[in-house]
């Protein structure tokens, strides 16, 4: 698709051309990402980053891609601090806020509401996550990373085994990443959850239609004894109707390395979109992972910049210019990138 101009709301936009299209952009962002070069491709332009459901990785990276492209960035957390709290409708906070910004990163509690903002918007809008719907930009950044990974084992994205464990009802990277997944070829995609919150029909229907193996299950063992990449996720606890419907499901679903030496096979991915909860009734992917070099989580955040730097080049056409704009960094860097 042509990407200039379009707001970008869910995975069913983009075709497999137009995946490739945004990984090979995000790889020529590595040197500003990672501290090598500045550009200033983007001075003058100014981010909306509004945010109306709790954030880190999403509204610190798409802030940071956006300033390391040279664009200032102006935010708005919680609906609490926002106008919509004294009874503001959506399709205005879209029409004065388009005014304000070139570009709008939304999230928002409500499923559908990041594209009823889009549709008053005068300005692209890029969907940070709309209630238990979709987190299309988590779910790039995964399959980016997810291509990462086994290009260091030889493999492909037309050939991997993964295992979606968790909160499948309500978790929207996952439900993204299904999307995005249904674009590729013989992908066997093992779904671990309690029957209560199991991935929601549509997406298994589609990922079958693709003609991907699907496996369902409640057993966490069995189902990572036999993947490329296993991939956590958080309880959706907001999500649900009482903190003690919540309750039932919490420490579910915990990897820790013991279990990950007992069944996993050598080299499996251990992803998670983060946060992980890492209090003691829930933990799903405990600290004693960290030193196992098959943790990809940091190698997922890192990515996010990479990706949501592309998505905004794309988004307003200057991925031609971002190199034209640039000279070396004069500052001390340290290693953080390897
Ligand atoms: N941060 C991700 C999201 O906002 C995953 C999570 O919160 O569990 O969807
Ligand atoms: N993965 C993710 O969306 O993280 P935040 O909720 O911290 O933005």
């Amino acid at each position: 698709m042509n990407f200039t101009g379009r707001h970008i709301l869910s995975i069913d936009q983009l075709s497999r051309g137009d995946i490739d299209t945004i990984f090979s952009v995000a790889d020529s962002m590595e040197p500003y990402a990672h501290r090598k070069k500045v550009t200033k491709v983007l001075d003058g332009a100014i981010l909306g980053n509004m945010f109306f459901e709790p954030s880190t990785r999403t509204r610190v990276s798409f802030g940071s891609a956006f300033n390391l492209l040279g664009g200032e960035v102006r935010e708005t957390t919680g609906v609490e601090n926002s106008a919509i709290a004294k009874g503001e409708s959506l399709y205005d906070t879209a029409r004065v806020l388009s005014g304000y910004s070139d570009v709008i990163v939304m999230r928002h509690p409500q499923s559908g509401s990041v594209a009823e903002f889009a549709e008053a918007s005068r300005v692209p809008v890029l969907n940070g996550g709309d209630g238990d719907n979709e987190h299309p930009s988590q779910a790039l950044l995964d399959l980016y990373t997810i291509r990462k990974e086994l290009d260091t084992k030889g493999r492909s994205l037309d050939d991997f085994r993964i295992a979606l464990i968790g909160d499948l009802k309500y978790g929207r990277t996952v439900h993204s990443l299904c999307k995005l997944l249904g674009l590729y070829q013989r992908v066997k995609v093992v779904l671990v959850s309690p029957n209560e919150l199991a991935m929601p029909d549509s997406y298994i229907d589609a990922l079958r239609h693709s003609g991907h193996e699907v496996v369902e299950t409640d057993e966490l063992e069995p189902a990572i004894a036999g993947v490329d990449i296993a991939y956590s996720t958080r309880l959706q606890e907001e999500r649900f109707a009482s903190a003690e419907e919540a309750k039932l499901y919490r420490g579910r679903y915990r990897l820790n390395q013991a279990i990950y030496t007992k069944y996993c096979e050598p080299n499996t991915v251990i992803m998670h979109p983060l946060p992980r909860d890492s209090r003691s009734g829930a933990n799903e992917l405990d600290n004693d992972l960290n030193e196992n070099p098959n943790l990809a989580i940091f190698r997922q955040t890192d990515n996010g910049v990479l990706v949501r730097m592309a998505l905004f080049a794309l988004v307003l056409d200057v991925v031609g210019q971002v190199d034209r704009e640039s000279r070396p960094v004069n500052w001390y860097t340290g290693s953080r990138f390897q």
